[in-house]
């Protein structure tokens, strides 16, 4: 019986899918809302395709909902739309970047202003003790940087300022001389020092003054940020998707989950999260959703609360990645699909959209995990 059903999905998923359009293939870097670009995510969805998707599947006045935001994409497209935007996760480095996006300050002048205030409130507080910092978080910066670090993000907490707390993010860690680190890469925290040898580039090694950094990275958040029509017309939620309560009834929900086995947010973002707090635990469910009976769950906990909010004829694409190892080998959006059949019966597969992802778009380059996404189209009918 079971078999049978795994079957009739298959036969219908294979008839419903189509190629990605050629333009989710190019880089929209250069033409996307500067805000996009606040601090980077691994697994972030390129803005370009989730513009498209709420253009698709969701109209102006629509509330969009994404379980699993990350660093808030589809919930600042939706806005930028004329759409609301109900997100959430587990992550707090994520919470911090959703509610730096979907509320940003309504003007450069305006979050220049917080800043300056922000930095001075931060000069008056009294230097932290940096033997309570741990060794692996000291090795990255110069002791005067790390104690401005410190004290501002005091601040930033103290007041939930959670824009300068992403712009300050973003500029946390990387090689370049607007970044607050010694020589490490952006993504994922690693020193280079091989490359950068401090006997051969002793100024990468010199104190670096977070104001001017910090006032630069604001700017460019507002290089390209258009009017915002629904700026602040967002809830987001700081919960894991199987305690999160989902609005009474939305329009559509757009969503990427997380890769099974294949990323791992808190280690990859564990610089940017021992700033945010240094007690952060790794959330137990975030670990074992890498696990293919949590990550059912999950789903399965998900789709059974779209089944009874998503308005009729509302749409739910879900973006999943290949599973890797898997026996037999079958892609991940088969076991999904398995998952809403089972408990989602109003969704219907409309469309498979599949998108092999270039090199490029990958976290690491050597890295044998996702390789195809697929973005599944259900409406309830
Ligand atoms: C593929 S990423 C989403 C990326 C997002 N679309 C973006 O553009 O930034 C998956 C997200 O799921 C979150 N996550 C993992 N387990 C979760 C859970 N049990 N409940 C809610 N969110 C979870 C992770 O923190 C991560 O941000």
């Amino acid at each position: 019986m079971k078999s049978a059903k795994v079957k009739t999905n298959m036969q219908q998923f294979y008839k419903n899918v189509v190629s990605v359009p050629d333009h989710w293939k190019e880089s929209c870097v250069g033409a996307e809302c500067s805000l996009h670009q606040l601090s980077p995510y691994i697994g972030k969805l390129k803005s370009s395709i989730a513009r498209d998707l709420v253009a698709t599947y969701s109209k102006p006045g629509d509330l969009i909902v994404d379980p699993f935001s990350g660093s808030g994409t589809v919930g600042l497209e939706a806005l930028l739309q004329g759409r609301r935007a109900f997100t959430a996760d587990i992550s707090a480095y994520a919470k911090i970047l959703c509610e730096a996006k979907l509320k940003s300050p309504p003007s450069l002048e305006c979050a220049l202003e917080k800043a300056e205030d922000t930095l001075s409130q931060s000069h008056k507080l009294p230097n932290p003790d940096l033997r309570k910092v741990p060794a692996w978080v000291r090795q990255f910066f110069h002791s005067q940087t790390l104690k401005e670090a410190i004290k501002f993000t005091t601040v930033c907490k103290k007041y939930e300022n959670n824009f300068l707390f992403a712009c300050f993010l973003g500029i946390l860690h990387h090689q370049r001389p607007g970044f607050l680190s010694y020589p490490s890469s952006h993504l994922v925290p690693y020193l280079r020092e091989k490359k950068y040898p401090r006997d051969q580039f002793p100024e990468l090694y010199q104190y670096r003054e977070l104001r001017p950094r910090l006032l630069s990275k604001i700017q460019r958040a507002y290089a390209r940020r258009p009017q915002i029509p629904m700026n602040g017309n967002s809830v987001h939620k700081y919960c894991s998707v199987k305690s999160l309560n989902l609005p009474g009834s939305f329009d559509c929900l757009i969503t990427s989950p997380p890769y099974m086995n294949a990323l791992d947010y808190n280690r990859d973002n564990r610089l940017r999260l021992w700033f945010i707090n240094p007690n952060y635990s790794v959330a137990r469910e975030d670990k074992v959703i890498q696990k293919q009976e949590a990550f059912k769950i999950a789903m399965a906990s998900l789709v059974k609360k779209v089944n009874s909010s998503l308005k009729t004829n509302g749409y739910c694409v879900i973006i999943v990645g290949e599973r890797i190892a898997s026996r037999p080998k079958t892609h991940l959006s088969h076991f999904v699909c398995n998952i809403v059949a089972d408990y989602a019966p109003s969704l219907k597969l409309l469309e498979v959209i599949e998108d092999h992802i270039p090199d490029i778009r990958r976290s690491r380059r050597d890295y044998r995990g996702t390789k195809t996404e697929h973005f599944l189209i259900f409406q309830k009918v």
